[in-house]
């Protein structure tokens, strides 16, 4: 078995997963987002000290297992480096007292693995990631062979969910609150204006929608918050869908997954499904409880890595605030 840990944002979980059978056997995730809610985002310091009172909690449960680990894993990169810090330095002190080496995990990948919990890994797929740190397309072969063909240029999908919904004051994390709010709303009420659609370039950016979406706050009363979501989701998501049309018109996918927290997304799913009938590409997806930052995940990858002998050395396992995908 391998014991996986999670600490890069605001989510502390730990998950046991079974190497030959890649059957999860313990998952258990604490999430602070009650805590960083007053403030509208993750203030770093207080992410760090509610992981290093939470790990521990998590890994008391999994005592039951230590006597059949064979690897402990831990995301490395990337992240807030004072929390992703709180994770390494557990797993250090896991890989000593148990004698068992250490995987170190990029969290991105673990993304594209939440796609495959308790699952055969299959490729090759064109990935949209969308979280709270990240907006990007990866073409991914293999677990070694994973090349970025598109990213954010300033602010991600999910950090401009939580911008719109700090502004209006509804609290963190934003995504799930402005989808509620959109629901009934007019999206067609506010004619923002896609970002980049003059471009040729395959990119993204949220920097200038949030503005515009600031100034409607700071016109209307709140009884327009709902068109202003509405307005809003919908040109977020335009803007997704405007350049994988693009995009599709250089590479065709078969098959196209979205991952990432955002990608719980009720109008992103269904604007991209509709993107990709004529492509005839199916849309794979992580189960809802997976979108988010989850452990399982980075066990999944662990195993992956496991079994290809990439361990690293505790001088070597450091943490790394950047992703180099
Ligand atoms: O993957 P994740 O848990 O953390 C990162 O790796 O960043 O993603 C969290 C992000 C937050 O920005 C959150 O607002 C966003 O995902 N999110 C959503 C939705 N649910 C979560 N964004 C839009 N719509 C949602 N339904
Ligand atoms: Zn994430």
């Amino acid at each position: 078995m391998i014991l996986s840990i999670e600490s890069s944002c605001d989510d502390s979980a730990i998950a046991i997963t079974e190497i030959a059978t890649k059957k999860l056997l313990f998952h258990k995730k604490i999430s602070q987002e009650l805590e960083h809610s007053v403030y509208g985002g993750v203030v770093p310091e207080l992410a760090a000290r509610l992981h290093a009172e939470a790990l521990p909690k998590i890994l008391e449960e999994c005592k039951p297992y230590f006597k059949d680990l064979k690897a402990v894993a831990v995301t490395s990169t990337p992240g807030l480096a004072v929390t992703l810090v709180e994770g390494v330095t557990m797993a250090k002190a896991i890989s000593v007292a148990l004698g068992i080496p250490l995987i170190g995990v990029n969290h991105l990948v673990g993304h594209i693995y939440s796609l495959f919990i308790e699952k055969e890994a299959h490729f090759p797929l064109t990935v949209l990631l969308v979280s709270g740190g990240h907006t990007q397309v990866m073409e991914v072969k293999s677990l070694e062979q994973i090349e970025t063909v598109a990213k954010s240029m300033d602010d991600s999908f999910g950090e401009s969910f939580d911008k719109c919904a700090k502004m209006m004051g509804l609290g963190y994390p934003g995504g799930p609150l402005i989808q509620e709010l959109a629901k009934d709303g007019d999206r067609k009420k506010y004619n923002f204006t896609i970002p980049l659609s003059q471009s040729k370039l395959i990119a993204f950016s949220y920097s200038g929608l949030k503005n515009a979406v600031r100034l409607a706050i700071e016109k209307e009363d709140e009884s327009e918050y709902k068109n202003i979501a509405a307005s809003f989701e919908h040109i977020a998501a335009a803007h997704l869908t405007q350049k994988l049309k693009k995009y599709f018109k250089e590479v065709k996918p078969e098959i196209f997954a979205i991952v990432g927290g955002a990608s719980a997304n009720l109008y992103l799913r269904s604007q991209i499904e509709e993107l990709l009938k004529p492509h005839k590409a199916t849309l794979l997806l992580s189960e809802l409880k997976y979108c988010s930052d989850n452990a399982a995940m980075i066990g999944r990858v662990a195993i992956e890595m496991y079994e290809k002998g990439m361990f690293s050395s505790m001088d070597e396992l450091d943490i790394s605030p950047r992703s180099k995908l």
